[in-house]
Order: structure tokens, then C-alpha cells, then sequence
């Protein structure tokens, strides 16, 4: 397999609103994030994905771009940027930028344009269409509640948008948007900023003729699913590669919704055509997803296996993957897989590190940030945990106190409640009042007390990310083959990573009762070594062993 630095890196995922406000308007910033570089730099990770800072009305928290070359005020200036970078590449730390393409904001100039009249220039850069009998031109449904489609008075026609109504789809079919596009993304490699995360990549080709799709049960509108891989994605990346992104020593990843493993081996093909590779999101859907995303169904463990090796046996040596568990878009995993105890955040990170592919730490991760009690509605501030509340209680298709406890568990506002820094007011995390509420539990879990405790949920993921990047195990953990073990077992995640005559056994006890587990012989001999545990008495390997409640361990055999 080829060996890239992207390949070798662990990357560290900032929401800039919530990670560190260094002015007291209760919105983190720039200068926040510079100021926490050195705590990065700590924590052992090399490349920062920063959610979006361009300028933005906030519909979505960024997620709608009015001007791709600017910074939002709330964030600072440019020169703030700049110096982000600078001091992150001192420091050896690369930034990838979100590039938010699908879609702009209403208040994009382009767009302004485009619903200025029927003949701008800039129409068809939007997807507009008459409307059909009197109403939407097909059943598509927003994935922030509502039609995918809104009506424009001034020139008496609808437009799309699979997210909010400030969230105008663009028209990648029209040549003149992908040359802006590119143009764009030229200029931000040419400033010298180290790759792109690609906001839902796979929706940008729209199906031919944007016929209707099946309306699931309990649905209103049919999922905006229908979007995923459409006919032209790859031609436009392969272009997009062509021109742009081949021409740079970048990382690329494409936020892949809706991707088969058969998908996303062109997506992320080893050959580079396309992008590096892809974040895919089968495995954080199997307690609830798509249309059913406000369910709490319980993780199935034999099934998360079952679903992490199909990628893991798929991908390799053909495409790569992210791992991952958290992002700004998902619930704290630490309170979805496991039972926000310390160790069940080090047994989860443990079972997802030693895995094949780039990992992802989201901010607070690393120091087992849990879910927010937020309470009522009114706590939320994300848009579509609130179009949903009011979408499905008006309709009547949920009750509100049985919703509101699942969006309590699913919201994406678990992952955006500001970064506890410290135990002082706010968690240290601004001097005003925040945006959001922080979590109460900021006393107990708080990045000054982590790093004053040499157990800390921290210290164990810098040594888990020493252990991939710079450590005498790095090239199995990095490149090595993946193998599962015991595959029926209800709550023991095991395999094997193995390469030129090394192996390393993985063993993860996802739950809190202590297990029996029967292992391979040859798995079970003694050990050349241990690599890491997260208990004081390792679990000892034998054919017939015990773990006890999230015990895990890696091991070379
Ligand atoms: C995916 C992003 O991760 C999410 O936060 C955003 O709301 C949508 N794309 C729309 O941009």
C-alpha cells in the first residue's frame, strides 16, 4: 500500500463557536484557537479540521457561506486566519478547511443574483423550477424538516435546498459554478492551508429530471437521500481533482452521506482520481438514521462488528477511510456507546484507533465530554433538532415528551456545547455568556484537571495517538491487514492488525459487565509485549480469559 503522511496522521476536528472565545462575546474564535495550539500540539495531534469561519448569516452555524473569501466577523478578521495558520504550521500541525460547495447562503452574493430575475447571469447557478400543479415541483424533503423547496415571489418560481430555506442548492451542472468553485478552492491552496473536508459531497448531481422518491413510514417528504451519488458526482470530482487538487500536497476528505462501500471505492480509489478519502457514517446510524433519526434503539454490538470490518475488509489496499465516532454533527460517543465513565471513553477510543484509516478526535473527546441534560426545547439552538420538534409534534406523528428525550439522546448540540477548559465559570470557555449552554458536569470534566491527572481520559488518547504516529507499532497500526475475531460475541470487540510477520490483538470489552471470551489459540500465547490498557491490572491473555467491565488492551502476539 502506498504510504502517504495523510495516511499517518490522527486529525482533530475544532467547531470554532464552541471551542474558545478569547473577546467575551460568548462565540469562540480564532485567537481562541490560537491560543490552544499548544494543547493540541500536547495532545499529539498533526492536522486541525476546522469547521467553517467563512462569513456567514449563521442559519446553520456556518454551514451557509456568504462569502467564500472572507472571515464571519464573530471569528475575527483574515489576519487572524493567517495567523492560525502560520503558528499551526510552526508547530507542525497542518489545517484542513470545510469547503461547503453542495450549497451557499441566501445572502451569497451569487444567489442574490440568481432571485434577482429570471434572466441574471447567475440563475443557473441555483436549481430553479416551476411550480407543478400549484406546488413543489417534486416530493423532496429538507433535511432540516420541511420541502427541499421554496417558493420565490419575485420571479414566481421554487428553488432547492436539501438543508435549510437559507441554504440554496448550487447547480453543479452549469460549468460556470464548478470554475467559480475551483477558482475559489485554488486560492485558498494557494494561501497555503493543507486540504479540504468536503461538506456532503455526495449530494452535489442532482438525479436526472429531480424525479419523486418514497416517502418512508412516519415521513412527510421523501429523504433527501435521493441526492446521494447522483449521476455526475464523480465526473465533477475527477474534474475537481484535474484542476485543483491535484496540483497541491493536500489531504481530502469528502463527507459522504449515503455511500456504499462500492461508492466509496471510486470516491477514494487508490489510484487519487478522486479524493483521499471518504467519512462515511453507516456504523453511527445503526441506532437510528435517516428518516428514523430521532430513535434511541440500542447500539447492537455484533452489529456495529459486522458493519466497522465490512469497511475495514472492503477499503483495504483500494480506497481509505476516516474512523470515527464523534463529529459536530453526532451525539457524545462516551454517552451513546458507552456510560460516560472514563473508561468506556478509553476502551471506545481504543477500539476505534487501532483500527485501519485516518481517526478523527472531535473536541472534548479527548477528555470524555458527555451529552448535555439541555431540558426543554428552548435549551436547543441547533436547527434541525428544533424544525423537527415543531415539525412532528404539529403534525401529530410524535409525542412531544417521547421526542423530546430522543433528540435529548441524538441531537447535534450534544457535540456543540462549549469545550470545558477549566473548572471556573463557563468552563473557562468565555468571559460572557455563551451562546449555548455549557454542560453543568464542567467541574468534574475539565481539560485543567485532565492534564493534572496522569490517568485522564487525555493522557490516554495522547498515548493511543503516540502509539499510531511515532511508535515502533506504527506501521502495523497505520498499514497492517484487519481481521476480525469472535464476530458473534454480544460485547467483546476483538481482531487482529497484522503486517510483514507482526500482529497486534485488540481486545475491547464494549459494556460493564465483566466477560468470559474464548480466544484462537495462537491469539492467546504470551505476548511480545503490551501496548496499552486502561485498567491497573492488564487482562491476562489465555484461550479461556476474563475482562472486566470496558477493559481493554493491545497487545503484541
Ligand atoms: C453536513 C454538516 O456536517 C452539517 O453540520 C450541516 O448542517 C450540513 N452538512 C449542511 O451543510
Amino acid at each position: 500500500m502506498k504510504k502517504v503522511w495523510w495516511k499517518e496522521s490522527v486529525v482533530y476536528q475544532i467547531y470554532p463557536r464552541s471551542f474558545c472565545d478569547s473577546n467575551g462575546d460568548g462565540i469562540g474564535d480564532l485567537k481562541g484557537i490560537t491560543g490552544k495550539l499548544d494543547y493540541l500540539q500536547k495532545l499529539g495531534i498533526n492536522i486541525i479540521w476546522l469547521s467553517p469561519v467563512y462569513k456567514s448569516p449563521n442559519d446553520d452555524n456556518g454551514y451557509d457561506i456568504a462569502d467564500y473569501q472572507e472571515i464571519m466577523e464573530e471569528f475575527g478578521t483574515m489576519e487572524d486566519f493567517d495567523e492560525l495558520l502560520t503558528e499551526a504550521h510552526q508547530r507542525g500541525i497542518r489545517i484542513v478547511m470545510d469547503l461547503v460547495v453542495n450549497h451557499t447562503s441566501d445572502e451569497h452574493a451569487w444567489f442574490v443574483e440568481s432571485r434577482s430575475s429570471r434572466d441574471n447571469d447567475k440563475r443557473d447557478f441555483y436549481i430553479w423550477r416551476e411550480a407543478k400543479d400549484g406546488k413543489e415541483p417534486n416530493n423532496w424533503g429538507s433535511c432540516f424538516s420541511g420541502p427541499a423547496w421554496q417558493w420565490d415571489e419575485t420571479t414566481q418560481m421554487y428553488y432547492l435546498h436539501c438543508f435549510s430555506k437559507k441554504q440554496p442548492d448550487l447547480n453543479w451542472d452549469n460549468p460556470a459554478v464548478r470554475d467559480k468553485v475551483f477558482e475559489m478552492m485554488t486560492w485558498w491552496c494557494e494561501k497555503g492551508i493543507d486540504g479540504f473536508r468536503m461538506d456532503v459531497i455526495s449530494m452535489i448531481s442532482k438525479p436526472e429530471g429531480l424525479p419523486d422518491g418514497p416517502v418512508a413510514e412516519g415521513a412527510l417528504y421523501a429523504d433527501s437521500g435521493i441526492t446521494c451519488n447522483g449521476p455526475h458526482v464523480h465526473e465533477y470530482l475527477r474534474e475537481m481533482n484535474r484542476r485543483v487538487l491535484s496540483k497541491y500536497d493536500i489531504m481530502t476528505v469528502g463527507e459522504t452521506a449515503g455511500v456504499t462501500v462500492e461508492e466509496a471505492k471510486k470516491y477514494a480509489n487508490a489510484e487519487g482520481t478522486e479524493l483521499n478519502m471518504v467519512f462515511q457514517f453507516e456504523h453511527v446510524g445503526l441506532d437510528g438514521g435517516g428518516a428514523d433519526k430521532w430513535a434511541k434503539n440500542k447500539i447492537s454490538i455484533p452489529a456495529l462488528k459486522a458493519n466497522l470490518t465490512k469497511w475495514q475488509k472492503e477499503l483495504a489496499q483500494v480506497a481509505w477511510n476516516s474512523i470515527f465516532f464523534c463529529n459536530h454533527d453526532q451525539p457524545r460517543v462516551v454517552s451513546r456507546l458507552g456510560d460516560d465513565s472514563p473508561e468506556s471513553a478509553k476502551c471506545i477510543a481504543t477500539m476505534l484507533h487501532m483500527m485501519q484509516g485516518t481517526p478523527y478526535v472531535y473536541q472534548g473527546e479527548e477528555i470524555g465530554m458527555t451529552n448535555c441534560p439541555f431540558g426543554p426545547i428552548e435549551n436547543y439552538r441547533d436547527i434541525e433538532s428544533i424544525n423537527a420538534y415543531r415539525e412532528l409534534t404539529e403534525a401529530g406523528l410524535r409525542e412531544p415528551e417521547e421526542l423530546l428525550s430522543c433528540i435529548a439522546y441524538k441531537s447535534r448540540d450534544n457535540a456543540r456545547t462549549p469545550m470545558q477548559w477549566d473548572d471556573s465559570e463557563n468552563a473557562g470557555f468565555t468571559t460572557g455568556t455563551p451562546w449555548i449552554m455549557v454542560n453543568p458536569n464542567y467541574r468534574q470534566i475539565n481539560v485543567k484537571s485532565a492534564l493534572a491527572d496522569e490517568d485522564s481520559v487525555f493522557y490516554y488518547y495522547r498515548k493511543l495517538i503516540r502509539l499510531r504516529r511515532s511508535s515502533e507499532w506504527s506501521e502495523v497500526i497505520v498499514y497492517g491487514d484487519y481481521d476480525l475475531l469472535l464476530p458473534e460475541d454480544e460485547a467483546v470487540f476483538a481482531y487482529t492488525r497484522s503486517l510483514n510477520g507482526r500482529r497486534l490483538l485488540v481486545l475491547c470489552n464494549l459494556s460493564s459487565d465483566s466477560v468470559k471470551i474464548a480466544l484462537p489459540a495462537e491469539a492467546a500465547a504470551e505476548p511480545k509485549a503490551l501496548l496499552i490498557t486502561n485498567m491497573p491490572d492488564p487482562p491476562k491473555l489465555a484461550v479461556s480469559m476474563k475482562l472486566s467491565g470496558w477493559q481493554c488492551a493491545v497487545y503484541e502476539i
